[in-house]
């Protein structure tokens, strides 16, 4: 579908200004993750990981409640999507330390996943809580 992309585009707006403006946030430390491993500056990449991470889960957190808050009929697919990218982002960690050669697929991989996430299933979510002024 080539919905794949790195780096932040208008494409991702979802209309939410807090989710875009934290999406923003994540696909710009992704890309930036990309560049440190292209430096081959390893503390910089884990540093750059465990910042993801926090911030990876501080957002799905934010999400969740959203969905919880205004009955969202589709939490359980969306919320199933977030656990399987912890997961991957927790995956991509160890191998990190383990084998760095893989980790510039690995991250772009994480690039990807995350704009199809956005463009698939939080566009979606987005527009549900319009109708919930007082949580967009
Ligand atoms: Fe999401």
């Amino acid at each position: 579908m080539g919905t794949c992309s790195y780096g932040w585009n208008d494409e991702l707006r979802t209309g939410n200004d807090i989710l875009d403006i934290q999406h923003k946030e994540l696909m710009t430390k992704i890309t930036y993750l990309m560049a440190e491993i292209e430096n081959e500056n390893t503390k910089a990449m884990s540093e750059a990981i465990s910042y993801l991470t926090d911030y990876i889960f501080d957002h799905f957190t934010l999400e969740e409640s959203l969905m919880l808050k205004t009955n969202y009929p589709d939490f359980e697919r969306h919320r199933d999507e977030h656990s399987h990218y912890v997961k991957y982002i927790f995956r991509l960690r160890q191998k990190m330390l383990i084998t760095p050669d893989l980790i510039d697929e690995v991250s772009r991989e994480l690039a990807c996943w995350f704009s199809e996430h956005i463009l698939k299933t939080d566009i979606k979510m987005a527009e549900h809580l319009r109708k919930f002024i007082q949580c967009a």
